[in-house]
């Protein structure tokens, strides 16, 4: 989301006649785009911010800007600690760039604007987006959901869902700029809804835009995948087989305090019934553990719930206190040790799981969106499943951002190894 957050910025920027410089000692502005979700983001941006000072000092006429959640959660915290900090914009502000610019000669004082509006969907505003094979697109902004432990709900405020029209603009435009891949985004993806209709309608008009070869989007909440969103990903080929499920805990007791508004039980048959309406469907989760009060007995069901939905890959995260959500008052917040040895015992586990789902694929043949040399060797490409796993596999005569037939070989650590099939050799394997 903030990746595509600093795509419109950029393209706000360059509309003010401001380009892009890799030189950053040749900077006349520099926005950080920032996130609130963790405290560890909030110090990186922290010291991100100390380094920029001495630039400031060294070169006075430098505009230094913070933008995003960081921006609309630590605005006092901001003006206090760090007055060198010229402008300071939430996540609903970013129409304000142009005329800051435009006054900034004038610009005696800080520039502060973090009101949040319940309508900013940035509809005609359009992001510059660095060249490549995957496009963002967000179709939805703000979160309703107020789960306990996260602060997206105050810093991005009220959600609110784009125009169809709006988006499938977007995409055609982005398409038309040789994205082939399209992931759309919002915190709350699937419960987008417009007069036109809810998520599903969207993702079929999305699918249906001549030149989308993958259709992704993220993240979901459980409580809103229906069967109308599970049929279309079934139906659409060019929709991807793959669904990012956040759990966040296992244990009903921890859900509930969490606001998370689903059980264990819930989440397990919906595990299921995805596969059974999308057998080869992937399905990766976010994990939180030691969230205050959670016991031994109730992180084991966070393991029991990876297990049992055997997940093809997860983020996995200590719970960090957001001041002004209702977890950080809670009394019984959890000792770091635990919540480091909780987190090194569901990354083992999830290594071991992801290393077991990869391995189902060996002997398959999979279509993998070629995107980027490999790392390793400039003989070798590395694409992506349907499934969002790497492959990496030897170089023939394809390109990238085409759909190739690979045969997978091998699984090892969170990658595939394989053999491009050509299609004539594919016709005769079936026959
Ligand atoms: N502490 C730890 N992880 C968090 N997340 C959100 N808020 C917090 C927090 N306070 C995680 C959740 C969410 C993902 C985007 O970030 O798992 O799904
Ligand atoms: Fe945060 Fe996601 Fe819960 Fe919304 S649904 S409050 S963004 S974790």
């Amino acid at each position: 989301m903030n990746v595509y957050d600093s795509e419109l910025v950029a393209g706000l920027l360059q509309k003010c006649g401001y380009f892009k410089t890799e030189d950053i000692m040749s900077a006349d502005v520099i926005f950080l785009n920032t996130c609130a979700i963790r405290e560890k983001a909030e110090e990186t941006v922290h010291n991100r911010l100390n380094n920029l000072h001495y630039l400031k000092k060294k070169n006075p006429q430098l505009l230094l800007g913070v933008l995003g959640c960081m921006a609309q959660n630590l605005k006092n915290e901001l003006l206090e600690t760090k007055p060198f900090v010229d402008v300071i914009l939430g996540p609903d502000s970013y129409r304000r760039i142009p005329e800051i610019l435009n006054d900034r000669n004038g610009l005696q004082n800080h520039q502060v604007d973090t009101k949040l509006s319940k309508f900013e969907i940035y509809e005609d505003m359009f992001p510059s987006r660095h060249e490549g094979v995957n496009a963002w697109i967000s179709i939805s902004r703000g979160c309703d959901k107020f789960c306990t432990f996260c602060i997206v709900p105050f810093t991005r405020g009220r959600e609110r869902s784009r125009s169809m029209q709006g988006i499938i603009q977007e995409v055609e435009e982005a398409v038309a700029n040789g994205f082939v891949e399209i992931t759309l985004l919002g915190q709350n993806v699937n419960s987008y809804r417009t007069g036109e209709g809810k998520f599903h309608v969207l993702l079929e008009k999305v699918a249906a835009v001549s030149g989308v070869k993958r259709i992704r989007f993220t993240s979901p909440h459980p409580q809103d995948m229906d069967d109308d969103l599970l049929k279309v990903i079934a139906e659409y080929e060019n929709i991807c087989n793959y669904i990012h499920l956040p759990l966040q805990a296992g244990s009903n007791r921890i859900l509930k305090r969490m606001n998370r508004t689903y059980t264990q039980e819930e989440f397990l048959i919906l595990v299921d019934h995805i596969r059974k309406f999308i057998p080869d469907c992937s399905i990766s989760t976010d994990i939180i553990v030691g969230f205050p009060g959670e016991m031994d007995e109730e992180f084991a069901e966070t393991l029991m719930v990876m297990e049992s939905s055997a997940f093809d890959s997860a983020f996995m995260f200590k719970y960090s206190p957001r001041p002004g959500t209702k977890a950080a008052e809670y009394s019984d917040h959890i000792e770091e040790e635990v919540k480091q040895s909780r987190l090194e015992q569901v990354i083992a586990l999830q290594k071991r799981l992801s290393l077991q789902q990869n391995q189902r694929h060996i002997g398959k043949i999979l279509p993998v969106l070629v995107e980027k040399e490999s790392k390793k060797s400039s003989m070798k490409w590395a694409g992506r499943t349907e499934g969002n796993t790497w492959v990496i596999f030897d170089k023939t005569n394809e390109k990238p951002k085409d759909i190739v037939n690979v045969l997978i070989q091998d699984a090892q650590g969170v990658s595939l190894f394989g053999e491009r099939i050509m299609e004539k050799e594919l016709v005769h394997e079936i026959n």
